[in-house]
């Protein structure tokens, strides 16, 4: 309701400034602040005296104003304006009651479908064939599978692409690579260690100049759709994507084989594309090659920059195909609004394409077009996460260690899973702390990788919610009977009722904003305000009447529920014990 009424003051505020005279900062600053003395209303709002000011009207007459275009609103038994313009909410209480009741019944928890769903293309996780998936592309994995949940949830049509890095001219070194490694070694090839593969391709690459001329020989001939090379190339793709899947499994991420979209799947659209920005007046022809000129986008210098879409040479760029892509998302995949989860390094990049593709007519207006950036994950000393040798930290590594981390501290707590069911324990709480750590950080800016934060029981963190969760089921093994109709007496009730009715707004903010810190935020407070909740109103203990008993059990089976949707929805798992 807090939140509901500071939406509608915040309109309220932009219809009564009709000479726009108020800044948008008082606006957007605008709270409503939970009284503590409820003799004076449940809520309030004291926004009427720095309006009236920007206004040059009376503030007593500003608080009129606004409380005359809240009149007849649902949950609001009365408004009263106090001293200078305060103004105080009486709120109706069998409303948060009846909302309540609702909610509990209802499967959805009340959220909503939304009322016009989109056809959704969300660009996440895009590995490079041939390498590791290395921590960014962790970050994307991780924010973007939590929106896809989020956005299905919320009833849009979502259409998962893996954008994976699979085309481009390193991969005549790599075929002519594999080829070699094929011979020498017979069947028994492991091709686990990507890098290390990579890194010799390429030092073959750089010494042997038969193998040089090889290498180029076989780009040629890849591009040229030559059945060996294609071949050669596939089983690289397959061989980086069947790791990748395992980690997605591991990772309890949704994206499946199916959902690949790799560069390669636009080449045949690149010529064609060239020519009709060509024909468009948009590309020219600079020295050969087919250069983009985007007045908007200049350099330090103030000079406007070139974009390629095609080398002197012919070859297409990482640009070419990523307009191509638009168009196919357009036309083939009918996409409304697409959202990319890549690195805010790439912000440039994607306005560049975006740009061109807008001109060309391959985005209409109308299609929306998103980057969801997000920063760098840094290591305890503030510098990019590296292993302690410099090298890049390899994804397996990283969740190995944490399932190693975990299982130390069950140990250490004196858990006493065994088993399968410790296996199963220790994966959701490692796999779980990794992500959330991820997740709960407003995810534009840096975030630094530490175990014993993301690990702690204290705090918000996985382990700590899923702690939360468990100890409220545990509740229900104790209690002697069921939960019952809901009463709101005290006042730590109250605000348990109030955090919780403030799901469905969370989780559509989350779908809007592309930010899944929200809902990691308001889970951790669910939980803290829970605990104030058990602290204060006894739910199973002996002397309370058995109503209160089960109205307080009512309450605390909707917040167990609702906080296994929540981590549901971030692609995080709950246990009954843990
Ligand atoms: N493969 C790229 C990388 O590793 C990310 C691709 C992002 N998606 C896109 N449509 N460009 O950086």
């Amino acid at each position: 309701m807090k939140d509901k009424i500071a939406e509608l003051l915040k309109k309220a505020v932009r219809e009564i400034d009709t000479a726009h005279e108020v800044s948008p900062g008082l606006i957007s600053a605008l709270k409503v602040d939970i009284n503590k003395d409820r003799s004076r209303g449940d809520l309030s709002c004291s926004i009427a005296m720095p309006l009236s000011k920007a206004l040059h009207r009376n503030p007593r007459q500003v608080a009129e104003d606004l409380c005359a275009k809240l009149a007849g609103l649902e949950g609001i038994e009365r408004i009263e304006i106090a001293g200078p313009g305060f103004l105080n909410f009486f709120l109706d209480h069998d409303y948060t009651v009846r909302a309540l009741e609702r909610m509990c019944d209802d499967p959805r928890l009340g959220v909503e479908l939304c009322a016009a769903p989109k056809i959704t293309v969300v660009d996440y996780s895009a590995p490079n064939v041939a390498k590791e998936m290395a921590v960014h592309h962790l970050r994307s994995t991780v924010i973007g599978d939590a929106l896809v949940r989020v956005l299905e949830f919320l009833g849009h049509q979502v259409i998962r692409a893996n954008h994976i890095g699979d085309w481009g001219t390193q991969f005549g070194m790599l075929i002519a690579y594999l080829e070699e490694v094929e011979n020498s070694s017979g069947q028994g090839m492991d091709l686990s260690d990507f890098e290390a593969f990579y890194r010799q391709a390429k030092e073959r690459y750089d010494n042997d100049e038969d193998f040089a001329v090889r290498a180029r020989r076989y780009v040629v001939q890849l591009q040229g759709g030559d059945e060996y090379c294609l071949g050669m190339w596939r089983k690289l793709v397959n061989l980086t994507m069947t790791q990748n899947q395992a980690l997605y499994h591991r990772l309890d991420v949704t994206l499946s084989e199916g959902d690949i979209m790799g560069e390669s799947l636009y080449n045949e659209m690149l010529p064609g594309i060239v020519e009709d920005l060509i024909e468009r007046g948009i590309a020219v022809e600079d020295h050969g090659a087919i250069v983009v000129y985007l007045p908007q986008f200049k350099n330090k210098e103030g000079q406007v920059l070139g974009n390629i879409v095609r080398k002197q040479d012919g070859g297409y760029l990482y640009t070419t195909t990523d307009i191509a892509c638009i168009k196919y998302r357009v036309d083939k995949l009918k996409a409304q609004r697409i959202i990319y989860v890549v690195d805010s390094r790439q912000h440039q990049h994607l306005l560049t394409v975006w740009e061109i593709a807008r001109k060309a007519g391959y985005a209409p207006e109308d299609v929306v077009l998103e980057h969801c950036p997000f920063g760098m994950m840094l290591g305890k000393d503030g510098r990019p996460f590296k292993t302690r040798s410099g090298g890049t930290v390899k994804l397996r590594d990283l969740l190995d260690e944490a399932e190693e981390r975990v299982s130390r501290l069950l140990s250490e707590r004196g858990s006493n899973f065994e088993g399968a069911q410790r296996q199963e324990v220790v994966h959701n709480i490692a796999i779980g702390a990794v992500k959330y750590a991820d997740l709960s950080k407003n995810r534009n800016t840096d975030y630094v990788f530490d175990w014993d934060l993301m690990l702690s029981f204290e705090g918000n963190t996985a382990p700590y919610l899923q702690y939360a969760y468990s100890r409220i089921r545990s509740i229900f093994r104790k209690a002697a009977t069921t939960p019952g109709a809901i009463t709101l007496t005290d006042k730590a009730e109250e605000e348990l009722a109030a955090k919780l009715l403030s799901f469905p707004a969370t989780v559509t903010a989350v779908g809007s904003k592309c930010q899944p810190h929200l809902l990691c935020t308001y889970l951790y407070e669910l939980s803290e305000v829970f605990m104030s909740f058990y602290e204060s109103c006894p739910v199973i203990k002996e002397g309370v009447p058995l109503s209160v008993q089960q109205s307080r059990l009512k309450l605390c089976e909707l917040t167990s529920a609702v906080l296994r949707r929540g981590l549901d929805l971030l692609g995080i798992k709950v246990m009954e014990m843990m």
